[in-house]
């Protein structure tokens, strides 16, 4: 069975050049050197290709055997081939899913959540409190005019208030405005814009000339509270703070009104609050500033007192704060540092 230039089909023959090719594609790794292996041992150019082509010069009597050889050792270098391919392609999506694995154990990059400040909270809890009983909330400017900011108050040029040791004026001086010192400006805006009766309150920023300390601070926040109605008296003031006493300290609470003088109102209180928790003991702790509208407010808002009276009250905000929670150092509130503000809660 020898033909000239190729080897005789012997089943020795046959069965290395099978097992070249076999081996060739198990040594095969990738599908490109798979695709070479089979190029050489499957192509047209392959010894078993070449055996095949041999075929017909083979003696017609041994035709049918060595074609039989031939086609033996083909059908096994083609299943070996696509076998090997099967198992690449296999190991290929393995990897290729390997390296697009997702940890969804990994710790996110995230941004981190704000929290908002515990006093603007603290400012709208207290404004809810009053809204809860019918009254509505007024904001007035921190940019105030001199004659809303004392004046219309009652605190004529020599109040000690009115010193530039403690008022921030703007430039220029006979432009009279300042930044306000307290949200009691909002009594007389309410007076002259709303009708009667009227339940107003102020939350906002207010500003004095004070160094930044452990207990003080040049902007701080006060509420500020008016009610004018028919027959109101000291009886529906006190009612009304003891309300927001036990609202912001538990019903517990307790208020005292020590007499005091505010130009604004007459008579006039100072109001404390009782802590039965405070850190150093229970004790009695000034809260704010109250009193009746003074007869003089009313009658230059054109309202006539004998017909309405009223009460007004304001409060420090930070004040507030530092009772509720016992914080001491004030700076801690105008630091801006969230794991401070985190500690309130997380309300957004
Ligand atoms: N405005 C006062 C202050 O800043 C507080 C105050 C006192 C407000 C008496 C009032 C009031 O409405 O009636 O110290």
């Amino acid at each position: 069975m020898t033909v000239s230039g190729t080897p005789a089909i012997t089943e020795t023959a046959i069965s290395q050049a099978a097992d070249a090719a076999i081996a060739a594609f198990s040594a095969a790794t990738t599908v490109a050197e798979l695709r070479l292996a089979r190029a050489a041992h499957a192509g047209e150019q392959s010894p078993l290709a070449q055996f095949n082509a041999s075929l017909k010069s083979v003696a017609p009597e041994d035709r049918a055997t060595a074609g039989k050889l031939v086609g033996q050792g083909r059908a096994r270098v083609a299943e070996a081939l696509s076998a090997r391919e099967a198992e690449l392609a296999v190991a290929e999506e393995n990897a290729r899913l390997a390296a697009e694995a997702v940890d969804v154990t990994a710790v996110p990059s995230r941004w981190r959540t704000g929290s908002r400040h515990p006093l603007s909270l603290l400012m709208e809890h207290m404004g809810d409190v009053f809204v809860a009983m019918g009254w509505e909330v007024a904001e007035g400017p921190e940019l105030e005019n001199e004659w809303f900011n004392f004046d219309s108050l009652n605190m004529d040029e020599d109040h000690p208030a009115r010193s530039e040791q403690d008022t921030f004026f703007i430039d220029p001086v006979d432009a009279h405005l300042v930044l306000r010192t307290q949200t009691s400006p909002v009594q007389i805006r309410s007076l002259l814009t709303r009708e009667l009766p009227l339940y107003v309150v102020s939350p906002g920023k207010v500003f004095r000339k004070d160094e930044l300390d452990a207990t003080h601070t040049p902007v701080f926040h006060q509420i500020e509270g008016i009610a004018i109605d028919r027959g109101l008296t000291m009886a529906n003031l006190r009612g009304t703070l003891e309300h927001l006493a036990r609202a912001m300290f538990g019903e517990e609470a307790q208020i005292r009104l020590r007499p005091n003088y505010f130009p604004f109102t007459e008579p006039s209180a100072e109001m404390d609050v009782w802590q039965p928790n405070a850190k150093g003991g229970a004790r009695w702790v000034e809260w704010g500033g109250c009193g009746m509208v003074n007869r003089n407010v009313l009658r230059a808002a054109g309202i006539d007192p004998d017909e309405y009276q009223g009460f007004a009250f304001g409060m420090g905000i930070e004040r507030t704060l530092q009772f509720r929670n016992d914080m001491n150092d004030m700076r801690d509130m105008v630091e801006g540092d969230i794991r401070f503000s985190q500690q309130f809660g997380m309300v957004v």
